[in-house]
C-alpha cells in the first residue's frame, strides 16, 4: 500500500462533459405539469401573497398561461376552480357552468391537443367549511356521501373535456367510484391520476390562500398522518385494485422516502406534487438572497424525481422547461 487511495470517485466528477455522461437522473420538459388556479367573477388576474409569482387567473389569462405552457414543452395542466358561491355540499363543484368547467372548456380548446389537462377532484374549493367532502350530522367528513358527490363531478369534468381527473380528498373508495362513474357515462377514456399518498400536511398552507378555503381546524381524519409510511403502501395497493392510472405522493419533498418506496412497488406510473409551501420556502429564501434561487429549484426537482417521481407537478413548470431548454 502507498497510503494512497486505490478508488478515484472523483475521476467521474472532474469535468462537465464527464459529468454530464454519467449523470443517472435528466429533467425533461414532458415530464412537468403545472398547477394552475381560476377564478370566477375577477377580470384581472388577483397575486397570491404566500406565492410569489403565482396568481389565481381569470379565465382569459388562464387561457393565455396554458399557451405558454405549452410552447414551453411542458406534458401537463391541472387547473383548480376557485368559485364565486361556496355551500356546504360545493354545488359549484358539479355545476356543468361552473368556473372549474368552464377552465376546462377553455384550456382544452386552446391546448387540448399539445397538453394533457388535468382536472382537481375534490370539493375543498367549493365548500363554505372548507373540507374536502360533505359533513354528516356530527360535522364528521361523511365518507360514503361525499363519493356521490366526486361521482358526479367526475363525469361533470368529464363532460367538459378534461383528460385527467385528480381526484384529491383522501376519501375511502374514491378512485373506484370516479372510475365506475366515468366508465359508465361513456368516459371510458379518462384517465385517473389519484392522490394516493397525501399527507395532512402544513405544507399546504399556502394553496388555502390561493383557493380561497374556509378550512377551519384540520384535515387529519382523512389525510394521512406525517408519521407513517406503511399506510401508503396500503392506498397504493387499494387504488390500483380501484383501478388509478398514475399514483401520487404529496408533498414531496419532506416525503421523498414515501416516494422512493411507492415507486419501487408501483407498476403504474409514479407522480410528485411539490406543493404550495415547498415553493414559498424556496421563494422566500431566495428573496433574501439566502440561497441560489434558480439553482435550489432545479435541485428540488432532480431530487424529486431521483427519489422516483416520473411525473412532476411544481409552481415552476414552465421556468423550469425553459431552464431545461437552455442546457
Ligand atoms: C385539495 C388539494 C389541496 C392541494 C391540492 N389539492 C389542499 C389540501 O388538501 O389541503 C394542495 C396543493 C398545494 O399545497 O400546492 N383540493
Amino acid at each position: 500500500m502507498t497510503g494512497f487511495p486505490l478508488h478515484r470517485p472523483r475521476r467521474l466528477r472532474t469535468t462537465p462533459a464527464v459529468r454530464r455522461l454519467v449523470a443517472e437522473t435528466r429533467l425533461h420538459p414532458a415530464q412537468l405539469i403545472l398547477p394552475a388556479f381560476v377564478r370566477e367573477g375577477i377580470s384581472e388576474p388577483v397575486p397570491i401573497s404566500s406565492m410569489p409569482g403565482v396568481v389565481q387567473h381569470t379565465r382569459d389569462t388562464l387561457r393565455k398561461a396554458a399557451v405558454e405552457a405549452a410552447e414551453a414543452g411542458i406534458g401537463g395542466i391541472m387547473l383548480f376552480g376557485v368559485p364565486a358561491v361556496q355551500d356546504a355540499v360545493g354545488s359549484e363543484g358539479t355545476n356543468p357552468d361552473g368556473i372549474l368547467q368552464q377552465a376546462i372548456r377553455d384550456v382544452v380548446a386552446e391546448v387540448g391537443d399539445r397538453l394533457v389537462v388535468m382536472s382537481d377532484l375534490c370539493l375543498d374549493e367549493f365548500t363554505d367549511h372548507g373540507h374536502c367532502g360533505v359533513l354528516a350530522p356530527d360535522g364528521s367528513v361523511d365518507n360514503d356521501a361525499t363519493l356521490e358527490r366526486y361521482a358526479e363531478m367526475a363525469v361533470v369534468q368529464a363532460d367538459a373535456g378534461v383528460h385527467m381527473v385528480g381526484p384529491s380528498g383522501m376519501m375511502d373508495g374514491q378512485i373506484g367510484v370516479v372510475r365506475e362513474a366515468l366508465d359508465g357515462a361513456g368516459h371510458q377514456d379518462v384517465a385517473v391520476l389519484a392522490y394516493t399518498a397525501k399527507y395532512a400536511s402544513g405544507f399546504f398552507g399556502p394553496f388555502r390562500e390561493a383557493v380561497g378555503s374556509s378550512l377551519k381546524g384540520d384535515r387529519k381524519s382523512y389525510q394521512q398522518d406525517p408519521a407513517n409510511a406503511r399506510e401508503a403502501l396500503r392506498e397504493l395497493e387499494l387504488d390500483l385494485a380501484e383501478g388509478a392510472d398514475l399514483v401520487m405522493v404529496k408533498p414531496a419533498m419532506a416525503y421523498l422516502d414515501i416516494l422512493r418506496q411507492v415507486a419501487d412497488a408501483s407498476p403504474v406510473p409514479v407522480a410528485a406534487y411539490q406543493v404550495s409551501g415547498e415553493y414559498a420556502m424556496v421563494e422566500a429564501a431566495a428573496a433574501n438572497g439566502w440561497i441560489e434561487r434558480e439553482r435550489v429549484i432545479m435541485e428540488t426537482l432532480t431530487s424529486i424525481q431521483r427519489a422516483g417521481a416520473e411525473q412532476i407537478l411544481t409552481y415552476w413548470a414552465v421556468e423550469a422547461a425553459r431552464t431545461l431548454r437552455q442546457q
